[in-house]
């Protein structure tokens, strides 16, 4: 299978979406040069092209394209071809209204803006299938050619008729019998139980509650349903070109895709990041997707989007300050990246995204914007030989099910205060801050490899990944675990005793009596930290050690059990004390910080041979780095320390 090393060729892949059907010709040549001069090396063309490649229903308008991968290939510059099915144009919602999608309160989502397809849909899919066929066939052959990109984002929900025709289908298959689905679904509560399959909806907004697991299931099979769109086209343009890898990029952290499921039907596993500048997580909001990509992808990835300045979509957009577009995307090549691209090249003058910045903000070649991203581009030109390729070593790994996730993101819970991507961003966090180098794995992959496996909340898990994570246990491995975790099955029914009776043996809990959700603003003390969010009323059965709770409802009953080399953590501790406890339990295991003694703002990431030094601050810093090291960026060398300005990043060789 091709990999991302068939489009990168050593180099850094360096450009972003490039959208030319918005600029006269004259700008295309403009672009050209701009691009020679930032050390641009590959772009992705026709994200959004479908109406003007395919202008009525059948009709091809190749002639620009051509023109443009000739331009592209003669200046060097490669392309990554995206397939346009993400945008159908406005004849296609006119003239099949079934192609549009139909939201849970029967809204249907028409065209004038994007991703308003059905993935459900015969027609769409046919007119997909059509339209990348032909770009396939076209251009599978052009020099200029090194991935494609099929979609973007994909992220659509549909509760129509013909998806919900789908729907059922997909449930036959997984259940066979209606009596199965009717036990799975529990639909002895409330008076649902189906009589027949045609009696089976996607989760249409009802009166009240929504039967949570046919939301569950509906999540799964809309995962599914957008899988098989991608693999369609997929499988497509490998007909045409076997040799090149094939990616789409994926939103961070997104609820809507099994991403474990979907980075193995990729080439190249890509994504799009879009930290806040304001926000003093931005950094880590960052290397949490980055570690999660890395994961998914098993060595180096796809950065696809960034911004080089504001994004346009929160309620106030700010900009990058100087050298934070650098610092952000040298994080992402510590963190794996062989290519760091952007939306988009150019910033709009029209349209719904004219105010996102682009590599080519409105102030043009001579704004900051260019200029920072004209360096950036001779920076990763020189970093990139001892840099692709390099892989990261983790010992550690953080837990992570989409399926998890969409069991506990329920209504009827008992604290819709806890919000799943939070506690894996607190428990991510404490991991970052304490220096410890960290994959993400599945409930259900080898943990063998890892000193330590920290789960911080899987609410929903299978036998099987119990077994996996009891088996590791039982080999020695290090385990901690949140709250809220093995409370349900993969039906999203309780485990009897409110919690895994074998999970519950492992951490020495006897009973689970009650959960004690806390409220916004409200903490909880416990021997030597404050927990937050949650709390439990825990027997304990036979723990080696507890921190108790201290005060209130909860005196002297355990917050923090720990029985062997496994641990549970019942509440959420204070990021600081989190941090604590992990790098306490991580040293015990063995597994040593990137570096001792780091500042608090400075990120140190070692990849392959190189060590990446990050300063998250805007102060400079000094950093002790005992040897002998060359600075790829600068080429100048240092001995045992050496100084960060603010936003500074070092690319250590020893
Ligand atoms: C991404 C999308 C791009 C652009 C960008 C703006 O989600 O793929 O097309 O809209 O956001 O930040």
């Amino acid at each position: 299978m091709p990999n991302l090393h068939d489009a990168t060729r050593g180099r850094i892949l360096f450009g972003g979406d490039y959208n030319p059907e918005q600029w006269p010709e004259e700008t295309w040549h403009e672009d050209v040069r701009l691009m020679k001069d930032a050390g641009v090396n590959s772009v992705t063309l026709g994200v959004f092209s479908w109406s003007k490649l395919e202008p009525e229903p059948g009709a091809r308008e190749f002639g620009w394209l051509d023109t443009l991968m000739d331009l592209l290939h003669d200046n060097g510059i490669g392309v990554v071809l995206a397939t346009p099915t993400s945008s159908p144009p406005p004849w296609m919602g006119r003239l099949h209204p079934d192609t549009l999608p139909v939201t849970e309160d029967g809204r249907t989502e028409w065209w004038g803006g994007r991703q308003h397809f059905s993935h459900s849909s015969a027609t769409y899919r046919r007119y997909a299938a059509a339209i990348t066929e032909d770009l396939a066939a076209r251009y599978g052959g052009h020099p200029a050619l090194t991935m494609w990109h099929i979609n973007n984002e994909y992220c659509s929900f549909d509760f129509g008729d013909e998806a919900a025709a789908a729907f059922r289908r997909w449930l036959r298959e997984k259940y066979g019998a209606l009596d199965t689905l009717n036990t799975a679904w529990g639909t002895a509560f409330w008076s649902q139980g189906y009589d027949s399959w045609d009696g089976i909806l996607p989760p249409r907004t009802p009166h009240y509650l929504k039967n949570p697991t046919q939301v569950l299931d509906f999540r799964r099979f809309t995962s599914d349903m957008l899988l098989e769109c991608f693999a369609a086209e997929r499988d497509i343009v490998r007909r045409y070109t076997p040799h090149l890898p094939v990616t789409t990029n994926f939103m961070p952290l997104w609820s809507g895709q099994d991403a474990w499921r979907w980075a193995a039907e990729e080439d190249v596993v890509s994504v799009d990041i879009y930290p806040d500048p304001r926000d003093p997580l931005g950094a880590q909001n960052g290397a949490l997707v980055q570690d999660m990509t890395r994961s998914q992808a098993r060595g180096p990835w796809m950065l696809m989007e960034q911004a080089a300045g504001p994004v346009n979509w929160r309620g106030v957009n700010h900009p990058k300050p100087r050298g934070l577009n650098r610092l952000w995307s040298l994080q992402a090549v510590a963190r794996g990246a062989d290519a760091v691209c952007y939306f988009q090249w150019r910033q709009s003058r029209q349209g719904a995204e004219k105010f996102h910045s682009g590599m080519v903000s409105h102030a043009g070649e001579e704004g900051r914007t260019f200029q920072e991203v004209k360096q950036l581009g001779a920076e990763l030109a020189r970093i990139a030989p001892r840099v692709t390729g390099g892989r990261i070593t983790a010992n550690i790994a953080v837990l992570h099910d989409w399926h998890a996730w969409w069991a506990a993101a329920q209504d009827g819970r008992p604290s819709t205060r806890v919000e799943y991507p939070d506690v894996l961003g607190a428990w991510h966090r404490a991991l970052w801050e304490a220096n410890l180098t960290t994959d993400f794995a599945h409930p259900e992959h080898d943990l063998t490899p890892y000193s330590v496996v920290v789960v911080p909340q899987l609410y929903a898990l299978t036998d099987r990944a119990i077994d996996n994570l009891l088996a590791y246990a039982r080999d020695g491995g290090t385990l901690v675990c949140g709250f809220l975790t093995g409370v349900a099955d993969e039906d999203d029914r309780v485990r009897p005793g409110g919690m895994d009776a074998r999970l519950r043996e492992l951490f020495g809990i006897r009973t689970l009596h009650e959960w004690w959700p806390l409220d916004a603003g409200e903490t909880v003390e416990c021997d030597g930290f404050r927990g937050t969010l949650w709390s439990e009323e825990i027997e304990a059965g036979r723990p080696d050690r507890t921190v108790p709770y201290k005060g209130g409802e909860l005196d002297g009953l355990p917050a923090v059990l720990r029985r062997g080399r496994a641990w549970y953590v019942s509440t959420l501790p204070e990021p600081e004390a989190l941090r604590e406890l992990l790098a306490r339990v991580a040293a015990d295991a063995g597994v040593r910080p990137v570096l001792d003694a780091l500042p608090a703002e400075v990120e140190a990431v070692r990849r392959g041979e190189l060590l990446f030094l990050l300063n998250h601050g805007r102060e400079p810093v000094t950093v002790e780095v005992p040897g002998s090291h060359t600075d790829l960026l600068t080429g100048e060398g240092h001995t045992d320390r050496l100084t960060l300005g603010r936003y500074g990043v070092a690319v250590l060789a020893s």
